[in-house]
């Protein structure tokens, strides 16, 4: 070819570390960050449900293996401006795909475009697809040509496409279809579930620590008990995952994938107080089921109880509570506003000296009858849900002896916003949950 082509990027410092995108959820980029940190990546820079950095290759692995708070990460290949889907076709056709794709390999594309020079997203996916076909076409060499082979369920090569503007950027995912939400322990028939990565961001968020007692009250599927129990365990996150895009590119390294998954297990602690429990008989059955299959029964124990009759655990240290209570959809609103307020009497009266974890829509009403001041409050999506992962420290005493280490401890729990003492019982009317048994 006599034109110039486009340039690679060039994302690789002279320590021979390479740049890379980890791809998360809002409001986890500190906790993304950190963990990046701790495993040698320097550059690192959070951005908006994203972070950017440079890492060595084992460094790489070692995160890909254990990142509890990574969604996806990406390889940027090729960056330049397009002004709009034919200028990018013209553009691409010439990059050097060889070093990256290989023809003969499953392949998909994916697409994320915020430009108006480029409205229709999925033609300008077609587009990249029609230039990396007709380049390879240019190279066969009457040979045959060459026939991409798109594979959009199990692609051993996904090319991610990001324009903003008339920026284009071409990346290689190293992941594959199933982000790294997908731990493979879920109950199939778990509903509303949280998702696995926002779970974890929310302890992480919470500040809990392996082996720190941890009660899930409203565990539904258990998502928090079984995310904390394989942080528990030590268990590489994603060690059982074996469909990885990584393998296909050419640079992987195979042997060094297996050492540094062999010496990924970190130190486990095996007896951990954690203690979930519903009032309904049938999350409680799937969080078993779940419990089962991610291995943990031997530190994740799980009941029915409702969670107004629940006293704190004897014998342990008083650790993390995290609540992810119902929120409306299939709740009277009277209820709501008895369920809020229940929850904190109870925390008030019953969970002197614990950390409580709520997690509700921003938007909602009965928020206000928890009657507790959090002491940090962090904005997540729970999906497309806005919501509030308030934190509570249930001190004893008033917040400011508390936080100027004057707390008398044998006063009863005074929280400055005035929750109505109501004595050692916490008087409650249960709410009307469709489908919830009671037993
Ligand atoms: C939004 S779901 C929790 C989902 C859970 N975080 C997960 O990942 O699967 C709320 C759960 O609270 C439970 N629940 C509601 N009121 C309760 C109560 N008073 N005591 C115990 N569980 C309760 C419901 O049965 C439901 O399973």
């Amino acid at each position: 070819m006599s034109e110039k082509q486009e340039e690679p990027v060039v994302l690789e410092q002279p320590s021979g570390m390479v740049g890379y995108v980890c791809r998360t959820l809002m409001g986890l980029e500190p906790l993304v960050s950190s963990e990046l940190e701790a495993l040698g990546a320097i550059d690192v820079v959070p951005g908006r449900r994203s972070v950017s950095f440079f890492i060595s290759e084992e460094g790489l692995y070692r995160f890909l293996q254990t990142s509890r708070f990574a969604v996806r990460v990406l390889r940027p290949v090729f960056r330049f401006k397009a002004n709009g889907p034919d200028d990018m076709y013209a553009k691409a056709v010439k990059l050097d795909w060889g070093m990256w794709v290989d023809p003969r390999r499953s392949l998909a594309l994916d697409v994320t475009v915020n430009s108006p020079e480029f409205p229709h997203d999925q033609f300008a996916m077609f587009r990249l697809k029609d230039a990396m076909s007709d380049h390879y076409q240019a190279r066969s060499n009457g040979n045959g040509g060459v026939h991409l082979d798109i594979n959009r369920m199990e692609p051993e090569q996904l090319v991610h496409l990001h324009i903003a503007g008339e920026d284009v950027t071409i990346s290689l995912d190293l992941i594959g279809k199933d982000a790294l939400f997908k731990r493979g322990y879920r109950a199939p028939r778990a509903r509303a579930p949280l998702n696995e990565v926002l779970t974890a961001g929310l302890l992480g968020l919470a500040g809990w620590k392996p082996g720190q007692t941890l009660v899930d009250p409203m565990c539904g599927s258990g998502t928090f008990s079984i995310e904390a129990g394989l942080w528990t365990a030590g268990v590489p996150i994603h060690a059982g995952r074996n469909a990885w895009t990584l393998y296909g590119m050419p640079q992987f390294n195979s042997d060094l994938w297996r050492e540094v998954s062999e010496s990924a297990r970190a130190e486990s602690i095996s007896r951990a107080p954690i203690l979930a429990s519903d009032w309904n008989k049938h999350p409680v059955g799937d969080a078993r089921e779940s419990v089962r299959t991610a291995g943990l029964e031997h530190l994740v124990r799980v009941e029915v109880a409702d969670f107004l009759d629940l006293k704190p655990p004897r014998g342990v240290e008083p650790g993390l509570i995290v609540l992810n209570p119902p929120y409306g959809q299939r709740v009277h609103a009277d209820d709501l506003d008895n369920l809020y307020g229940g929850i904190g009497g109870a925390l008030k009266h019953r969970w002197t000296g614990w950390r409580a974890g709520l997690l509700f829509p921003k938007e909602l009403e009965a928020q206000h009858r928890i009657g507790l001041k959090p002491s940090v409050k962090h904005t997540v999506m729970n999906g497309p849900l806005s919501c509030t992962w308030a934190l509570y420290d249930l001190y004893k005493g008033k917040r400011v002896d508390h936080l100027y280490g004057d707390a008398k401890s044998d006063s009863a729990t005074e929280v400055e916003n005035k929750v109505e003492p109501e004595g050692e019982t916490v008087r409650f009317r249960r709410p009307r949950v469709q489908g919830a048994s009671e037993d």
